[in-house]
C-alpha cells in the first residue's frame, strides 16, 4: 500500500472518534480531481456530497470512486476480503451526489470547488454559493493556477475562503497545498490545515502566488518540454524516457500533461501568459492548443500526446 493511502486509513482510525470541525464536505465538480477529493474525504470519515452538472457525469464519477476504493481495499485488507468490502461499502455510504450546488451547500461545513479552470466560471459559482450557504461554511478552491483572492472577491466571506490544492491522483499523492490570502482568517486557515491532516495529507502552506509551490515549478517545465518537441530536439517518447531514467521522475512531462489533462494545462499556461505577457516561463504552446482544439485532452479523452486504450 502506498504511504498516502496508509496515512489516510490510519488517520481515519485516529480521527474517527474525534469531533471533526469540517465533517460535512461538499465537493463541486466530479472530474479527475473532484472525484478523488470526494473519495478521500469519504474514506476518512467525512460526510460528502459530490456535485456536477448532470446525473450521467455523477454516475461515471461514482463508478470511478468505487473502483479506486476497491484498489485501496484490495491492498489494505489483502488478507481479509470481507473487511475490505466493508471499507468500500461504508465509504460509499458516506457519499451522496447532487446536481444542485446551492442545495448541497446548505448543510456543508466546507465547500471545495474543482470545476473548470476559468476565473469567471468559478466566481459565478461562488457568488451563488455565498447566498445559499450558511455564514459559517468555509469555501475553498482547488484551482491549479488562478488567484484565490480573485475567486474569493465574488463573495462576502473573504475571511472564510482559502485554497486547498490537491494533486492528481488524489488518493495517491501525499501533498496538500493550503493557500491563505491576506484576508483568510487564522480560524479558517487552522481548520483547513486540520482538515488536510484528517484526510491523511501532508500539508504545506503557500501565499496566494501564481501556481503556488508545485505548479510554479512544474508548469514551466512542461512548457519547455513542449518547446523542445516543437523545435524537434527529441521525440516526446525520448524526452519522457530521459526525465524518468535521468531525473527519477515517475512520469515524463508528456505522460504527465496527458495525465493532468491537456485542456487544464492550456488553461493554466494561457491564463498566466495573459496576466504576465513578458514572462517567458509562461509562454503558451501552439501545439498543445492545437491538440486541445482537436478534442485530444489526454488520458481522460483517450488521446492526447499519446493514444490510450
Ligand atoms: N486510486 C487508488 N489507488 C491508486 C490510484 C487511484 N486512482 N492510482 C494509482 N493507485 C495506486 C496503485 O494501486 C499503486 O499502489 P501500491 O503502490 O500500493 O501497489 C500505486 O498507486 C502505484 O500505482 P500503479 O502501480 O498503478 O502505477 P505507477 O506505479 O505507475 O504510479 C502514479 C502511478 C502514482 C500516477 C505515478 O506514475 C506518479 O506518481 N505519477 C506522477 C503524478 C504527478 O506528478 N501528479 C501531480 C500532477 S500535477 C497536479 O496534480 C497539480 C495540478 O494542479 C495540475
Ligand atoms: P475535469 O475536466 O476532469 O472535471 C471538471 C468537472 O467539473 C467536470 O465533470 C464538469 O462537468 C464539472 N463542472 C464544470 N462546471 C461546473 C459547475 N458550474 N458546477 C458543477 N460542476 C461543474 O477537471 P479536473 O482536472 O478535475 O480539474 C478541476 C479543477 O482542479 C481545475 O481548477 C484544475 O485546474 C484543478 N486541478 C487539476 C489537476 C489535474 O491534474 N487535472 C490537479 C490539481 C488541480
Amino acid at each position: 500500500m502506498s504511504f498516502s493511502v496508509l496515512t489516510a486509513v490510519r488517520s481515519f482510525s485516529s480521527t474517527s472518534t474525534m469531533k471533526m470541525a469540517l465533517k460535512n464536505v461538499t465537493v463541486i465538480g466530479s472530474g479527475l480531481m473532484g472525484s478523488g477529493i470526494a473519495q478521500v474525504a469519504a474514506q476518512t470519515g467525512h460526510n460528502v456530497t459530490l456535485v456536477d452538472v448532470s446525473e450521467p457525469i455523477l454516475q461515471k464519477a461514482t463508478a470511478s470512486i468505487k473502483k479506486s476504493l476497491e484498489r485501496v481495499a484490495k491492498k489494505k485488507y489483502s488478507d481479509n476480503a470481507s473487511e475490505g468490502e466493508k471499507f468500500v461499502a461504508e465509504s460509499l455510504k458516506r457519499l451522496t451526489t447532487n446536481t444542485s450546488a446551492e442545495a448541497s451547500a446548505k448543510s456543508a461545513d466546507i465547500v471545495i470547488e474543482a470545476i473548470v479552470e476559468n476565473v469567471k466560471v468559478k466566481q459565478d459559482l461562488f457568488k451563488a454559493l455565498d447566498k445559499a450557504a450558511p455564514s459559517s461554511t468555509l469555501f475553498a478552491s482547488n484551482t491549479s493556477s488562478l488567484s484565490i483572492t480573485d475567486i474569493a472577491s465574488a463573495t462576502q466571506r473573504k475571511d472564510r475562503f482559502g485554497g486547498l490544492h490537491f494533486f492528481n491522483p488524489v488518493p495517491v499523492m501525499k501533498l496538500l497545498e493550503v493557500i491563505r490570502t491576506v484576508d483568510t482568517s487564522d480560524d479558517t486557515y487552522n481548520k483547513m490545515m486540520e482538515f488536510g491532516k484528517n484526510l491523511g495529507k501532508q500539508t504545506i502552506t503557500c501565499k496566494d502566488t501564481p501556481g503556488f509551490v508545485v505548479n510554479r515549478l512544474l508548469v514551466p517545465y512542461m512548457g519547455e518540454a513542449m518547446r523542445m518537441l516543437e523545435r524537434g530536439d527529441a521525440t516526446a517518447k525520448d524526452i519522457d524516457i530521459a526525465m524518468k531514467l535521468g531525473a527519477g521522475y515517475p512520469m515524463g512531462p508528456f505522460e504527465l500533461m496527458d495525465y493532468v489533462g491537456l485542456d487544464t494545462t492550456v488553461f493554466i499556461m494561457e491564463g498566466w501568459h495573459e496576466k504576465y505577457p513578458d514572462n517567458p516561463l509562461f509562454e503558451p504552446s501552439k501545439l498543445l492548443k492545437k491538440l486541445v482544439s482537436e478534442g485530444k485532452l489526454g488520458k481522460k479523452s483517450g488521446e492526447g500526446i499519446y493514444k490510450y486504450d
